[in-house]
């Protein structure tokens, strides 16, 4: 599939569930949450038709996210089904890790080859603050025992901000020495939820690169960089097995080599994760639609992606917009 700005769109994320078993700060109010109802949201049968259309239409690539998709009951009989489905090339999850060391094995059994683990401090007590109550060590076990299962890679991702994990950067980066791991460093978005709540501030990639690079030689690599492996520029420190990589969604924009379309919990395809146009799919799907029906608002997604987004000027279109708990990162 097309868009009217000719970037080839063949990456679908799917988001199971809005809820989750965290509350990080920069994503969802401490309470006052207000969830989608068990009616509201997509069932599994459902979604994996829309996959299945989407993978028709040129889709290659899925990810599955929340919320935390692991919370959802049935997750890996879920994620099996996906995994059996012709034409996914590629089948990977986001998780915030927490249930990681139990669900590590039969996911890597129903074909998850991939997975990014969101960790935002080595340090316990800052772990457990940012996320309002979570534990580090249970993380760690289950990054660990992902890469033992033999998921390749296994990605960690850290939303760095100045003043909570910005003296943690040389501590993620050196994780990379020892372990084939990729520490992604991510800019903090202004998205919905307590984003706004002054925690913490913004740091853009190239200021991480460089505190890096006081102690360490960064040699850029290419991996795939075919537009499929999304926005992270990736390096590689002198002497390590892993991988560091910077993603900048702020600081530069990389719009022009989008190739995504979101499915939201609760039914909707969003073309731009900064952008609240959606168009819901449930409803054409609970009216009993036909494929092609289905297939025609998957391509109307695809064609009003927008060029690109613009919050570095104005964030209150972010601001508003949905919390990234409810679109799936
Ligand atoms: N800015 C940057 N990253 C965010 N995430 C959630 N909210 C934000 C935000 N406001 C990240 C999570 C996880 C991924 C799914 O999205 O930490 O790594
Ligand atoms: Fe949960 Fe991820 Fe949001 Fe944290 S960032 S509250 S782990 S959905």
């Amino acid at each position: 599939m097309k868009d009217p700005y000719g970037r080839e769109i063949n990456y679908l994320r799917v988001s199971v569930t809005d809820r989750c078993n965290l509350r990080c700060r920069y994503c969802m109010p401490k309470e006052g949450l207000s969830l989608f109802g068990h009616n509201d949201i997509l069932r599994y049968e459902e979604i994996l038709r829309v996959v299945r259309i989407a993978v028709s239409l040129g889709v290659a690539k899925v990810r599955v996210t929340g919320g935390e998709p692991l919370v959802r009951k049935g997750i890996t009989e879920f994620l099996r089904a996906l995994g059996e489905m012709e034409g996914i090339a590629d089948l990977s999850l986001t998780t915030n890790g927490a249930l990681l060391e139990a669900f590590a094995t039969p996911l890597k059994e129903a074909g998850v080859r991939r997975i990014n683990v969101s960790l935002d401090s080595l340090d316990k007590e800052k772990y457990r603050f940012i996320t309002r109550g979570g534990s580090m060590e249970a993380v760690l076990r289950g990054i660990s025992r992902a890469r033992d299962v033999g998921m390749d890679p296994v990605k960690i991702n850290v939303v760095t901000m100045r003043g909570f994990n910005d003296d943690e950067i040389l501590a993620f980066a050196d994780l990379t020495l020892d372990n084939p791991y990729e520490v992604r460093f991510i800019e903090l978005m202004p998205l919905g939820g307590d984003a706004r709540e002054p925690f913490g501030s913004f740091i853009s990639a190239s200021e991480i690169r460089k505190a890096i690079e006081e102690r360490h030689v960064l040699k850029e690599v290419n991996i795939g960089g075919n537009g499929t492996d999304g926005p992270a520029v990736m390096c590689r420190l002198e002497g390590g097995v892993g991988l560091v990589g910077f993603i900048s969604p702020i600081s530069s924009h990389f719009c022009h080599r989008c190739n995504r379309l979101r499915l939201t919990a609760d039914g909707h395809l969003r073309s731009c994760l900064f952008s609240d146009g959606e168009i819901s799919l449930k409803e054409a799907l609970r009216k009993g639609c036909s494929d092609g029906v289905l297939e025609e608002l998957i391509l109307r997604a695809v064609n009003a992606k927008p060029m690109r987004h613009d919050i570095a000027q104005g964030t209150r279109a972010a601001l508003r917009c949905r919390r990234m708990s409810a679109i799936g990162g």
